[in-house]
Parts: C-alpha cells; sequence; structure tokens
C-alpha cells in the first residue's frame, strides 16, 4: 500500500520534472533548435517515467555489489557529470580498475560503449560492471536473488515490466535511466544554436574558431556531441603497453590505440582524462595536440603539431569551459 503511494507521489514527481526539464531546455527547443536531434528508444525498450524511475533506484543502490558498498553512481557521479574524479575507478575492497570513468551524459546517443567502443547496448553494458571482479563483482544469479528479496523492486517489476524481478527489468530499467541522461543546454548550446550572441565571453568565442576552424578538433568532437561516437588513435602514447584499446576484441593491429572518442560537453569537470586518467588538466591535453601527439603508427594522420600564443591557448580553454551546462546538473 505505502509502496504504492510513493511510486505514485515519485511517478507525479518525475512528470513533473520532465515537464520542468522540457520548460527548462526551453531556450534551445523554443527556437527550433534542439542540437542533440531526438534519442531513439530501441524497440525493445521503449522509454517511459516508470523505467525512467526505476533505473534511477538501481543506479543508486549498493545492493548492485558484492559486499553492497559500490554502486553506479560511486563511479558515476552525478556532480561531476557522472564520472568520479579518480585516475582510475575504485570498485569494492579498494580494488583498482585500469581505465577512468567516462560521463554517461548524452551516452543514448552512442551507439558502441566502453573504451573498446564496442558492447552495441546499453542494455548489454549494464551487466558487464555488475560481473567485472574490480568493479561491483556480484554474481548476476545470486543479484537476482537478492533484488526479487526486495519488495519494492519485485513489486515494481510486475507493475512496470509484467514479469518478476529479473536481469531484463535490471538492465532495461537501467539504460533507460541513462537515456534520460542529456546536456543541451549549455553556454555554447545557447551562443551557437540559440543565436544569444553574448552567451560566452570574447575569449571563448575566439577559442570555438580556432576549435572549429584553425585546428583539427572538429574532426573526432564535432558538435553537437562532440565526439563521432567512434574509436581513433589520437597519439596518447608511442607504446600503449598493456592497454592497446580495441585490439583486445579482435587481435587487429591496425586497432591498437584506438579508444572510443569521449564528449567534451562538461569537460571542465571530468579531469582527470583519457581512457587511463593520465591527464590532469586541459592544458596538458593540448599541450599533447600542440606536440603532434607521440607519433604511433595507427595516429590519425589529421593529428599535426601546432603552435598557439598563451592568449589562444587560454581562449581554447574558455570555449571548452563554455560546454558546462549548469541546468542539466541541476535535475539530477
Ligand atoms: C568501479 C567503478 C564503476 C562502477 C561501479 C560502474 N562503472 Fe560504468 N564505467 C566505469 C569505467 C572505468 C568505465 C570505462 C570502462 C572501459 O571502457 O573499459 C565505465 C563505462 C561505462 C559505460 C560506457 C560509457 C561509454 O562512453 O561507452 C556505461 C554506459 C557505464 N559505465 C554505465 C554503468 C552502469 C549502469 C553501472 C552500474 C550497473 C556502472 N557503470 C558501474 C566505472 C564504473
Ligand atoms: C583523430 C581524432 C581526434 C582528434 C583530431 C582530436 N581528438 Fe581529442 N580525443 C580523441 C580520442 C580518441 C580521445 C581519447 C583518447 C584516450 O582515451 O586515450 C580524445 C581525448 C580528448 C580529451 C580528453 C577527454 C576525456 O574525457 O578524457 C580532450 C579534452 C580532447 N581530446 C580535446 C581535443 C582537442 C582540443 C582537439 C584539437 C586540438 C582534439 N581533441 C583533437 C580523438 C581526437
Amino acid at each position: 500500500m505505502k509502496f504504492n503511494q510513493s511510486v505514485r507521489f515519485l511517478t507525479l514527481f518525475i512528470a513533473a520534472s520532465t515537464a520542468l526539464i522540457v520548460l527548462r531546455c526551453g531556450t534551445v527547443q523554443e527556437l527550433g533548435f534542439n542540437p542533440l536531434g531526438e534519442m531513439k528508444d530501441p524497440t525493445d525498450n521503449p522509454t517511459n517515467a516508470d523505467k525512467i524511475w526505476l533505473g534511477k533506484e538501481f543506479f543508486f543502490d549498493k545492493r548492485l555489489s558484492l559486499d553492497e558498498t559500490v554502486s553506479c553512481a560511486v563511479c558515476h557521479k552525478p556532480g561531476l557529470a557522472f564520472t568520479d574524479g579518480l585516475k582510475v575507478s575504485e570498485g569494492i575492497k579498494g580494488r583498482l580498475g585500469n581505465r577512468n570513468s567516462p560521463t554517461l551524459i548524452n551516452i543514448g546517443f552512442s551507439e558502441r560503449f566502453m573504451f573498446d567502443g564496442e558492447i552495441p547496448t546499453l542494455e548489454m553494458q549494464a551487466i558487464v560492471p555488475i560481473q567485472e571482479h574490480k568493479e561491483m563483482g556480484m554474481d548476476m544469479k545470486a543479484l537476482i536473488e537478492r533484488l526479487r528479496a526486495v519488495p519494492e523492486y519485485q513489486e515494481a517489476a510486475r507493475r512496470i515490466f509484467n514479469r518478476d524481478m529479473d536481469v531484463w527489468v535490471l538492465t532495461r530499467s537501467l539504460a533507460a535511466y541513462q537515456r534520460s541522461l542529456y546536456s543541451n543546454n549549455s553556454d555554447f548550446d545557447r551562443f551557437y544554436y540559440g543565436k544569444q550572441k553574448n552567451a560566452i565571453s570574447a575569449s571563448a568565442k575566439r577559442g570555438w574558431i580556432l576549435f572549429s576552424e584553425k585546428l583539427y578538433c572538429i574532426a573526432c568532437h564535432p558538435a553537437p556531441y562532440f565526439t563521432t561516437h567512434t574509436v581513433a588513435n589520437n597519439g596518447l602514447y608511442a607504446d600503449y603497453g598493456e592497454d592497446k584499446g580495441r585490439f583486445r576484441i579482435k587481435n587487429d593491429s591496425t586497432d591498437i590505440g584506438k579508444f572510443k572518442i569521449p564528449t567534451l560537453r562538461n569537460i571542465q569537470i571530468t579531469d582527470p582524462y583519457m581512457h587511463d586518467g593520465s591527464m590532469e588538466s586541459l592544458s596538458e591535453v593540448i599541450d599533447h595536440y600542440a606536440k603532434g601527439g607521440k607519433g604511433h603508427v595507427n595516429q590519425h594522420p589529421v593529428i599535426q603539431s601546432f603552435e598557439l600564443t598563451k592568449r589562444e591557448k587560454s581562449d581554447l580553454i574558455q570555449f571548452l569551459y563554455s560546454l558546462t551546462d549548469m541546468s542539466f546538473m541541476e535535475r539530477l
């Protein structure tokens, strides 16, 4: 009874917040510009407010991990645009992973997941961290038993999916929640798509010209997503050592050093950078590109050395900062 009421209340709450989100994004959408376009749900998982609500419950629930200490949100913190601020993530029992936690904003627009750019759906992706020894370390069968014993989850599964709490319910809801995480209301969006001339500073405007016309960044980080959602070798290393990126999928040497191109939205708050968190600042990242990369054989040919004055470098950083979307942060 009580739970039903709270579900109804939550549903209302979600409906109200959705209305608010639409209003908030009005600046962009009113003008006929939703730069992101429509996010397509897979046919086997049409989204709705109930699924998003349930997915959010799971996302923040530490019971998804073996010793009930780690939830998805421990490594994908909303306040850090769904990253964790660490070089590499820390899972149960302080186990360190090999990779830096990527942002999940606009993740529903992506068609391949993880830095290797291989896993084809968000529904499938969700299973990986749950079972990964260094992340949540949980056996899926044991997890479903654990979640089925939680009356709220069992009841929600029956009500929303018309079945018992199972892997389908878990992965469909988690994916639906993640597809609700979008960002299209940064100062840059208001400037570029909303035609509000003063939404970004003169310095950021100069930085945008550098980024889009003088340098080669948009070859891989084009608006509106600031990623092509594909993989590339950006010359991070001359020798990639143990983590060779996409190479591990098919052992194809042309894949060595290819990693999924990260979005640059909210880049101001998603440091440290790169798949291994090896760069602490945007200044360091820019220096890397300015030197023309480390020259790995698979390095993308567009990456060539360039020179920037101190002011130009600061302009480029100001432009990158203009991709921060506080309204996205507020509505979480
Ligand atoms: C211990 C930290 C940790 C936990 C817990 C964790 N993640 Fe992650 N997540 C990561 C790291 C690190 C990566 C990058 C892994 C890689 O590329 O191999 C990642 C990648 C992802 C991606 C792919 C992003 C992209 O751009 O392709 C998604 C989606 C994701 N996580 C969702 C989740 C969900 C859902 C949960 C909970 C079920 C979860 N994560 C739990 C650290 C974590
Ligand atoms: C050939 C494609 C390509 C080009 C061109 C390119 N990048 Fe990247 N960028 C990548 C890839 C791939 C990564 C991730 C590499 C990794 O994780 O090891 C990345 C990472 C980054 C990151 C860190 C993102 C994060 O979340 O860790 C920033 C910032 C960045 N690039 C900015 C730029 C700028 C500025 C330019 C232009 C000077 C540029 N990139 C040009 C492919 C490219």
